[in-house]
């Protein structure tokens, strides 16, 4: 058993069961001067006023040094599993290319797909735990996390099975998600139904058969997967039993976001083009947004999605980074939230909401994580911060001390100078009052 105490602000995200819209995404659910019990199984056994919890003696105490104590992050939207990197594109977008024309040309998603193809399992399972440490010293402790870069039966496999193996070996909680449907692969250039034929009846039974993937998405788009193959895919993964996800409205306006409103999918993704119309669609049909303003940010794109008129439409909205060596090469919710905020004008209170416990119900997950209730496993994360609005209002500066997952330390921040000397007590004193 533990138990955090000296909590100047315990942020619990406590309130309804259900994902949270409107005036519910203000409601962060602030204790100050707390306390947090974590019993024997991982999970919350108290979290609250520290007067009101009484700690037995048996517990460990950590003492929190008077900063701040978050849920963990959940991002619901990432592709964490590939080799290489992009930065010669980064630096062409810099120079006038858009991400179409690199993509025409060869480069793009089927340029990582080739190197990805060559790196053996363990290669692969090296680079992704790599990024796994990023996510987690970030204050991330779940993600959903795409297969996407393989698109061949093998190749996607490998991937998927890689997510599984990140999992486990380094603590961070992965949700998979199979994208077989993510591009058209150099082999299948021109036969587009070609390829959404293999995935449908070779890789979705061989995926799921192995149990490697929860959810099912596709990158809708219409010179990618258009309207039909799109439908064609999802409405497979779902016979399969897959949760549905869809990239849709991120490059063009192609109704892909009235897609996912027919099809009642889990989340649709992106949403830069939508309009007005989508949104209520959306809303009427129980889909949640996910909104990915990082990758607008590096794109070099003033066109992010309207989150306000998703909050104002009444849709629970979820915050994630899209993680992906083209479009968003960051594993950061801290930036995310911060262009959410100074981009798209959410509150801190509403970024807060749509990356933690809006992000956990979209992964099936709302009973599990994303808030810090009685019952809810212990994923939290203590912070270099005495107001919890730092985080995401000194932009760019890691403030994330200790992750919990599951009541475990699995990072701990150190300073180089004196890293025996360190901590938490010591720390405060250099924050002062
Ligand atoms: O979400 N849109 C499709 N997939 C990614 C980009 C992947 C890549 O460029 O490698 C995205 O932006
Ligand atoms: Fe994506």
């Amino acid at each position: 058993m533990i138990a955090i105490t000296n909590i100047r602000q315990l942020i619990t995200m406590a309130g309804p069961a259900h994902p949270r819209t409107g005036g519910e995404l203000r409601d962060i659910g602030l204790v100050e001067d707390a306390c947090l019990l974590v019993g024997e199984d991982g999970r919350i056994l108290a979290a609250g006023p520290r007067a009101g919890v009484s700690i037995p003696p048996e517990a460990q105490v950590v003492d929190a040094g008077g900063m701040v104590v978050l849920p963990g992050f959940v991002d619901a939207h990432t592709h964490p599993v590939f080799a290489g990197q992009r930065a010669d594109e980064f630096e062409m977008r810099a120079e006038g290319s858009t991400y179409q024309d690199i993509a025409a040309k060869g480069g793009g998603i089927r340029s990582t797909v080739r190197l990805t193809r060559a790196a053996t399992p363990d290669q692969l399972l090296a680079i992704a735990s790599r990024y796994a440490f990023w996510f987690l010293r970030g204050g991330t402790t779940t993600i959903e996390a795409k297969s996407g870069y393989g698109l061949t039966l093998e190749d996607e496999l490998k991937l998927l099975r890689c997510i599984r193996r990140v999992s486990e070996s380094t603590g961070l909680r992965c949700v998979p998600t199979f994208l077989g449907a993510h591009e058209i692969p150099d082999e299948f250039r021109g036969r587009r139904r070609e390829y959404g034929d293999l995935v449908i009846h070779q890789m979705l039974p061989a995926v799921t058969r192995e149990r490697l993937a929860e959810y099912c998405d596709v990158f809708c788009e219409p010179d990618i997967f258009d309207l039909e193959e799109s439908r064609r895919v999802m409405l497979a993964a779902r016979s399969f039993g897959l949760g549905l996800r869809m990239h849709v409205d991120q490059l063009s306006d192609s109704d892909g976001s009235l897609l996912a409103a027919e099809l009642r999918v889990q989340t649709a993704d992106h949403l830069e083009n939508a309009d007005r119309f989508s949104l209520q669609a959306l809303q009427r049909a129980g889909v949640q947004p996910v909104v990915l303003p990082a990758s607008v940010y590096a794109l070099g794109s003033q066109l992010y999605p309207d989150a306000r008129g998703m909050i104002e439409t009444g849709l629970a909205i979820v915050l994630a980074t899209d993680f992906n060596p083209g479009t968003s090469p960051t594993t950061s919710m801290p930036f995310a939230m911060s262009l959410a905020i100074t981009q798209m004008k959410m509150t801190p209170a509403e970024a807060l909401s749509a990356a933690t416990i809006n992000a956990a119900h979209s992964l099936g997950r709302g009973s599990d994580l994303g808030s810090l209730e009685p019952t809810k496993l212990a994923d939290f994360v203590i912070y270099e911060a005495r107001d919890w609005r730092e985080i995401v209002y000194w932009v760019g500066v890691p403030l994330a001390r200790s992750v919990y997952i599951g009541g475990h330390l699995v990072f701990q921040a150190s300073l180089l100078r004196n890293p025996d000397r360190f901590d938490v007590h010591e720390f405060q004193n250099s924050v002062g009052p």
